[in-house]
C-alpha cells in the first residue's frame, strides 16, 4: 500500500542497541560466576571462544557513555544467570548482582531505558548436568532465578523478556553450539524442552504481573513471515506449514496459551508432541505477555517439500542451522533479494511484511529487540567505514516506518547489536556493533572502541527520532 503521508515515529520511541551477556561480558568465572552451557559446549576451534568477549564485564562504564552519546534511549543486555546464582537455584552471588545493579544505574545516569533479557541461551552448566529442561525441576529453579531479578531489579527495569529465541533453542539447537560429544537431543526431547520452557515462562509472566504491576513483560522470539516459492498451492501450504511450526507455534503459547493446531497435528503425527501433565494448560493460559519482543534478520521463501530424502539442506554458509523437513517443507532461493557474506537473505520489505503479521496476529505492541548485519569490518586509520551497515538498517527502518504507517503499534528498535560482540559461532570474522572493538579472534590487543560511520548515522536518526526517514 501507498500512503500520501507517512506516520511518524513514536514521540516515546525507544530507539536502541542489544547485546547478551555471554557475547559481550567476557570475565566468564570471574566473580563467584558459574559455568553455563555456552561455557561448556564445544564451538568452532578456529574463532574467538566468550571467555573475554569485548571485556563488557570491566569496561561497561566507558561502553554505556559510548551508547549515550549515540543517543540511545534502551539498552537491550542481558542477565546471566550464572553470576545472580552460580549454582541455578541455591544462594544468590553479591558480586553478580551489584554488577548488574551498577550497570542498570549507569543507564539510568545517562536517561538509558534497560531492557533485561533473562535468559539469552545460557543456561546455568550445572543445571543441564541434573538434565537441563528436559527436567521438570529447571520449571522451578528459572521461576526462582526470576522472583530473584524482579525483587533485585523490578523497580528499576521496566521492560523484561523472558527467553531470548525460545525457537532457535528448539529447532535449532546446534545453532548455540555443540554437547560434548556432539549428540544433540532428538525433536521428541526438544518439545520437551519447549513445553517446560513455555510452562517457566507463563508462571514468570504471571508473576511479574504481581510483583511488578507498572512493568512489562514479553517472549522475544525470532520471527520471520515465509514466501511461497510459486503460487504453486502446494508451495503455500509449505509455506504456512514451517511459518506455523518455525514462529506462530512459538508466540501462540504465551499469548493465547494453546500451542497453535497445525503445529501440534505435525507433532502428534510425528510422535513428537511433549507429554503434557494434568494442570499444564491451565498454567499456559492467562500468562497476558505486554508486547512481543522480536528478533528479525531475513525471510525464507519456501517450497513443496519433495520428500525424496533432498527436502534438507544446510542454511547457506551455516552448517549449524538445517533448513527443510520431509514431508513438510523445502527452502528455495528468491531470486528478488539480496544476501549477506554470509548468505543471509536482506530483505527490508520482508521486515514490514513480518510486522504486519504479528500485529495482525497478536494485537501487542511490538519491540523488534535485533535486527542487523553481520559483516567482516575493518578498521582503518581508526575509521569503520561500514556502509553497507547503514544501508541495511536504513533500509529497514523504512520499512518500520511503513509498518507503523499500516498500524502497526512499535515500542521500539533494538538492532543487533549496541558493540561488537562474539557471533554465535563465527567469533569476530562477523561483526555486527556499531562500535568497533579492536581484536582479533585470538590476539586481543587492547580493545579500543571504535566508534563506526554506522554510529554517527544512527546518533543522527535518533536525534531526529526518525522524520527524515
Ligand atoms: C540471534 C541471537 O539469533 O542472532 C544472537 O539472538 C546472535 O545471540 C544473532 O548473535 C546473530 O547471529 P550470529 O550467528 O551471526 O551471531
Amino acid at each position: 500500500m501507498r500512503y500520501q503521508t507517512k506516520k511518524s515515529f513514536p514521540s516515546d520511541f525507544l530507539w536502541g542497541a542489544s547485546t547478551s551477556a555471554y557475547q559481550v561480558e567476557g570475565a566468564y568465572l570471574e566473580d563467584g560466576k558459574s559455568p553455563s552451557i555456552i561455557d561448556m559446549y564445544e564451538h568452532p576451534k578456529d574463532t574467538a571462544d566468550f571467555k573475554i568477549a569485548s571485556d563488557h564485564y570491566h569496561r561497561y562504564k566507558e561502553d554505556i557513555k559510548l551508547f549515550a552519546e549515540m543517543g540511545m534511549k534502551a539498552y537491550r543486555f542481558s542477565i546471566a544467570w550464572t553470576r545472580i546464582i552460580p549454582d541455578g537455584t541455591g544462594s544468590i552471588n553479591e558480586p553478580g548482582v551489584a554488577y548488574y545493579r551498577d550497570m542498570i544505574a549507569e543507564c539510568r545516569k545517562y536517561g538509558i531505558e534497560p531492557i533485561v533479557t533473562m535468559y539469552h541461551f545460557d543456561l546455568p552448566y550445572c543445571l543441564e548436568e541434573k538434565g537441563g529442561w528436559n527436567n521438570r525441576d529447571t520449571i522451578d529453579a528459572f521461576v526462582n532465578y526470576a522472583e530473584t531479578l524482579f525483587e533485585l531489579y523490578g523497580k528499576e527495569v521496566r521492560y523484561w523478556l523472558t527467553i531470548n529465541e525460545q525457537n532457535t533453542m528448539i529447532l535449532h539447537p546446534g545453532a548455540i553450539g555443540l554437547p560434548k560429544g556432539g549428540k544433540l537431543p532428538t525433536k521428541k526431547e526438544l518439545y520437551q524442552q519447549n513445553h517446560h520452557m513455555m510452562l517457566a515462562q507463563a508462571r514468570v509472566m504471571k508473576l511479574f504481573h504481581t510483583m511488578v504491576p507498572d512493568g512489562k513483560i514479553g517472549p522475544a522470539l525470532n520471527l520471520t513471515a515465509m514466501y511461497p516459492a510459486t503460487c504453486k498451492p502446494e508451495d503455500a501450504i509449505a509455506a504456512h506449514n514451517w511459518e506455523a511450526i518455525r514462529c506462530w507455534n512459538f508466540a501462540d503459547v504465551p499469548v493465547f496459551g494453546t500451542y497453535h493446531p497445525l503445529a501440534f497435528a505435525y507433532m502428534q503425527d510425528r510422535n513428537i508432541e511433549p507429554e503434557i501433565l494434568p494442570g499444564d494448560m491451565d498454567i499456559l493460559k492467562g500468562a497476558n505477555p505486554d508486547f512481543i519482543a522480536m528478533n528479525y534478520y531475513s525471510t525464507a521463501t519456501i517450497a513443496a517439500s519433495r520428500n525424496d530424502g533432498s527436502d534438507v539442506a544446510a542454511r547457506a554458509g551455516d552448517q549449524q542451522i538445517m533448513l527443510g523437513e520431509e514431508g513438510i517443507y523445502r527452502p528455495e532461493e528468491n531470486p528478488y533479494v539480496e544476501k549477506t557474506k554470509y548468505g543471509w537473505v536482506i530483505d527490508p520489505v520482508g521486515f514490514r511484511y513480518t510486522l504486519r503479521k504479528v500485529y495482525e496476529r497478536y494485537h501487542l505492541p511490538i519491540l523488534v529487540t535485533e535486527n542487523g548485519i553481520g559483516a567482516p569490518d575493518i578498521l582503518e586509520d581508526g575509521k569503520i567505514h561500514d556502509d553497507y551497515r547503514i544501508d541495511f538498517l536504513e533500509k529497514h527502518l523504512e520499512q518500520m516506518k511503513l509498518a507503523i504507517t499500516d498500524g502497526v503499534e512499535m515500542l521500539g528498535y533494538c538492532p543487533w547489536s549496541a558493540i561488537d560482540v562474539v557471533s554465535t559461532h563465527q567469533g569476530y570474522q562477523k561483526r555486527y556493533g556499531f562500535i568497533y572493538v579492536d581484536r582479533d579472534e585470538f590476539d586481543l590487543k587492547e580493545m579500543k572502541r571504535y566508534p563506526k560511520d554506522s554510529y554517527y548515522w544512527y546518533q543522527k536518526v535518533i536525534a531526529e527520532n526518525g522524520e527524515s526517514l
